[in-house]
C-alpha cells in the first residue's frame, strides 16, 4: 500500500491523510477519525484498519517523510484490501452477515 492509496474507499481518504490526522490531532479514540473527511462513516469496511492505525500511530508515530516506509510493514496489499471491501459491500447488500468475513488488519502484506 502506498501513502496516497485510499484507506477509506467510500470517502476517498488516503492512508497519508489519516496518519497525519491521527499524528497531528493526537487522536486516541478511533471514533475521532471520522472527523478526518468522514473516514469510516460509510460501509464500515475500513473501520478495523482505522482502529489498528490509531493504535499503531499512537505507539510508534512516523514523521511525515517516513510514512511510506512506516506503512509498508503495516498495511495490507492494495489488491486484497480493495477486493475485500467489494466482498464486504456485496455481503452487506445481500443481507449476509458481514461478520462472517471480517477484515483482517493484521494480515501480512
Ligand atoms: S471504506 Fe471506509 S467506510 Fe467504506
Amino acid at each position: 500500500m502506498q501513502p496516497d492509496d485510499e484507506l477509506c474507499l467510500c470517502f476517498h481518504v488516503s492512508w497519508r491523510k489519516v496518519i497525519n490526522y491521527v499524528r497531528v490531532e493526537k487522536v486516541t479514540r478511533p471514533s475521532q477519525v471520522s472527523q478526518c473527511f468522514g473516514a469510516g462513516t460509510g460501509c464500515g469496511w475500513c473501520r478495523p484498519f482505522l482502529n489498528r492505525l490509531v493504535q499503531q500511530v499512537g505507539e510508534d508515530p512516523p514523521s511525515p517523510n517516513e510514512i511510506q516506509a512506516w506503512l509498508e510493514s503495516r498495511s495490507p496489499r492494495k489488491d486484497r484490501y480493495q477486493s475485500g471491501r467489494e466482498s464486504h459491500k456485496n455481503n452487506t447488500k445481500s443481507g449476509a452477515n458481514s461478520d462472517e468475513n471480517p477484515p483482517k488488519p493484521d494480515s501480512p502484506p
